[in-house]
């Protein structure tokens, strides 16, 4: 893994920044599925530049522990279990939020699951419980954070939907619930632009976390094999996504909303693979890197 979770003042402060120079001084940052993975790395960097964040995870132990890790790095955090594609659970949640940590300034919806195979293979339940997770949580957290993001005229949600939501590349119930995700984005940026409200989507493409490790226990060199199809000649790390993620949320973004901003090296620009291969056999001799 090479995540570099870590709470520290960021090198370059932004001049728009509150007390103390970091971007998010005091404002109040939820982070769903935040006890791994991205979402993990998300709540770090956030809380290095100065917010509470509230570290969101279905399993507690995951949550507590990434709480008290952004804690001991002299951050400010606290952990909140809720299967998010729960309305009641979630309605309780952001409820815990704000009386623990304040209003909702800002709503990253991460958390997902990909447990489903291709059209012919996936059972309903497994179908719906994907969708669920996936795109329901999206719906039910914003819902629960628009109220209060409305009453205060502010406020910005990045959800992290996904290259699969764009284009075919398998696990068709979390790719079609990824491109909901995208839809919705621009519904809730339309609908509540006129209430100070922003929502941008991130489109990462393969990203290196615990996500994939069922993958790598059975191929070990998945990673390896999959940059082939990558311009830029790696797979992301969950500081990639963090690094827009930040971005969208900030006041630097504060004229962008209904965007859908692809963090994958370049994957869905077109395939490095076959333009070697067609410029080969047109005899080019462009393309040897
Ligand atoms: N890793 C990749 O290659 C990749 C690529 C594109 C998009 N993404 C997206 O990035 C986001 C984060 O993925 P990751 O790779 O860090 O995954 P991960 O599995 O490492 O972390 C996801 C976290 O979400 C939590 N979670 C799952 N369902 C939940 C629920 N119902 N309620 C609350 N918490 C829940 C899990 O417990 C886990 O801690 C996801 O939206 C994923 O679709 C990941």
């Amino acid at each position: 893994m090479s995540e570099r979770p870590g709470a520290r003042p960021s090198p370059h402060p932004s001049p728009r920044g509150g007390e103390g120079g970091f971007r998010f001084e005091g404002k109040v940052v939820v982070v769903t599925g935040a006890g791994s993975g991205i979402g993990r790395v998300i709540a770090h960097r956030f809380a290095a530049e100065g917010a509470k964040v509230a570290v969101v995870d279905w399993l507690g132990d995951r949550a507590d522990g990434v709480a008290a890790e952004i804690s001991t790095a002299g951050g400010k955090a606290a952990a909140f279990r809720a299967d998010v594609s729960q309305a009641p659970e979630v309605e309780a949640m952001v409820a815990q939020v704000e009386s623990q940590l304040g209003h909702v300034d800002v709503l990253i919806n991460n958390a997902a699951i990909a447990d489903g195979d291709d059209v012919l293979r996936i059972d309903e339940a497994t179908w719906d419980r994907d969708v669920a997770v996936v795109l329901r949580s999206v719906f039910l957290c914003s819902k629960a954070a628009l109220h209060s993001m409305i009453g205060r005229h502010g406020g910005a949600i990045v959800n992290i939907a996904s290259v699969n939501g764009i284009s075919a590349l398998g696990n068709e119930a979390y790719s079609a619930a990824k491109a909901g995700v995208i839809n919705l984005t621009q519904s809730i940026a339309v609908r509540y632009g006129a209430n100070g409200i922003r929502c941008n989507a991130i489109a990462p493409g393969t990203i290196r976390t615990p996500i994939w490790q069922e993958r790598v226990d059975r191929d070990p060199v998945v990673f390896e094999r999959l940059v082939k199809w990558y311009p830029l000649g790696r797979v992301g790390e969950p500081d990639d996504v963090a690094n827009a993620a930040m971005f969208l949320a900030s006041e630097e973004a504060s004229w962008i909303t209904g965007i859908v901003l692809r963090v994958d090296g370049g994957l869905l620009a077109g395939s490095a693979r076959m333009t070697r291969e067609l410029l080969a056999e047109a005899g080019s001799e462009e393309l040897e890197p």
